[in-house]
């Protein structure tokens, strides 16, 4: 079984997630999250939330629509740029998607090529329908988004967002203005994005509904070679990836070598510390690489992306983007209000570094990189603050008095962590159900409690049972997380 099998079955069973609507066959690439699997998710955005929005005390969350009227995309140019290559089998009529299905024939990256030169690599290495081996027409573009035809009088054509950056951007000049005008300024989104991939795949790591976490930073060009924290990262190092080779290049070595802004270098540096510090990922499963001007976003002047190596290679699940005044201009020129800002003296557009997380693909990296396996137990050995609870608690059996104990330690313990009540079954049973879940300690209430008023602590990791006593709990925990 690969890894993402095991995974996947392990996030049924204990619900992390499964396939939407499944009674009814569900859609692929559309996926709900169980209760714990939800646990998880918010902790994962409460987290991203508290470290972004403390970098500055002008950054702020805003929460915007899903639907978004059709100007919207025209301005931003997703209704022309927003598209995927696609072949249809001229014998199963099945879509595929290009760049894709030439990746698994040759081993390479093909995204970012005209639909030209994929229809002639198609031609060249005679690649064939993988569904039913006939023969592939020629590539043609699909616009990703979902249209909507809003209202009775269907006379409001929108869509359903495909990033959450645009409703940053539309809200941006009221924004600015209610916060005292000040720049930079970070406007984030946690929120649903839409896109009607091709061929989803790969359980969460490419949906069709899926939820973003993007920080858009509105700030001055002129200021675009500094930070005013730059000294705190000047010679913190980032994990590069320069050409086929892993390099690591101290902020400042950024800066000479790669020729990239200080603004820019900045957020590159606290993404990465997010993911090192933040979610535990180790640092040989991370790497920033360059985008190419042929891979790189329609909207991007600078693009790197955050990639984890999973079993499946690495994937991206983040991205730091230099996307310039492409946003506001063209939601000046479309909309014909003005989206400058008089600022320290001048009258000018913003630029605009954008910081976007996907949250299910972080997710899902959390499951693989922290699943393991000791003999016949499966322990997903999360990061105690992501784990969807901290703390179990145990009677050791349901009778004598253990339970009315073990109910009381429960609902203190409430007031301090995320605690669960486990009574079913056999002790074995639960340490094992826990352990499945990632829950960091269960604490058992045992005939030694009564006696004593001591309990024991079981680490999920190494199995250890540690006794303490019950007025020392709270506080052996917090050491222990
Ligand atoms: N907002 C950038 C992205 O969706 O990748």
């Amino acid at each position: 079984m690969s890894i993402s099998e095991k995974i996947l079955e392990l996030a049924k069973r204990r619900g992390f997630f499964y396939v939407s609507s499944e009674i009814y066959g569900g859609i692929s690439g559309i996926y709900d999250y169980g209760p714990h699997g939800t646990l998880l998710k918010r902790k994962l955005e409460n987290l991203w939330r508290k470290y972004f929005l403390s970098l500055s005390d002008n950054f702020f969350e805003i929460e915007t629509a899903n639907i978004m009227p059709e100007k919207v995309f025209e301005a931003s140019g997703h209704l022309t740029n927003f598209v995927d290559p696609v072949a249809k089998c001229k014998k199963c009529g099945t879509f595929h998607r290009a760049d894709q299905i030439i990746e698994e024939f040759l081993h390479e990256n093909f995204e970012g090529k005209t639909a030209q030169e994929l229809t002639q690599l198609i031609k060249k290495y005679n690649i064939r329908c993988p569904r039913c081996k006939g023969e592939l027409g020629e590539v043609s573009v699909l616009n990703m988004m979902f249209p909507l035809e809003v209202g009775a009088g269907k006379e409001i054509r929108a869509y359903l967002r495909p990033e959450t950056a645009q409703g940053a951007y539309v809200n941006f000049l009221r924004n600015f203005n209610i916060l005292r005008m000040k720049l930079p300024l970070g406007l984030a989104i946690i929120g649903k994005a839409f896109r009607n991939e091709i061929s989803p795949r790969q359980l969460l790591l490419r949906q069709r509904e899926f939820t973003q976490a993007e920080l858009q930073i509105f700030f001055d060009p002129r200021k675009l070679d500094e930070h005013e924290n730059w000294n705190e990262i000047a010679n913190y190092k980032l994990i590069i990836l320069s050409g086929k080779k892993l390099d690591k290049l101290t902020c400042n070595e950024a800066v000479k070598k790669l020729k990239l802004p200080k603004f820019y270098v900045y957020y590159l540096a606290k993404m990465q510390q997010f993911f090192l510090d933040e979610l535990g990922i180790s640092e040989n499963k991370l790497r920033l690489r360059q985008l190419s001007d042929e891979e790189k976003a329609f909207y991007n002047k600078i693009h790197f992306d955050f990639e984890i190596e999973l079993e499946s290679g690495w994937k991206e699940v983040a991205g730091c983007h230099y996307r310039t005044s492409h946003d506001l201009s063209g939601h000046q020129l479309v909309s014909g209000k003005s989206q400058e800002i008089f600022h320290d003296g001048k009258k000018f557009l913003p630029h605009v570094i954008e910081l976007s997380f996907g949250i299910d693909r972080i997710f899902y990296a959390l499951l693989e990189l922290n699943y393991a396996e000791d003999k016949d137990r499966i322990i997903l050995k999360l990061p105690a603050k992501l784990a969807p609870y901290t703390v179990a608690v145990f009677p050791l059996v349901n009778k004598d008095k253990l339970p009315e104990k073990a109910q009381k330690i429960y609902h203190e313990l409430k007031q301090h962590f995320d605690v669960v009540y486990d009574d079913d079954s056999s002790i074995g049973k639960r340490y094992y159900r826990q352990d499945e879940i990632g829950t960091f300690l269960s604490i058992t209430i045992d005939y030694d409690t009564l006696k004593n008023n001591t309990v024991t602590i079981r680490n999920r990791d190494t199995k250890k049972q540690i006794r303490v006593k019950i007025d020392k709990l709270v506080e052996e925990i917090k050491k222990l997380i």
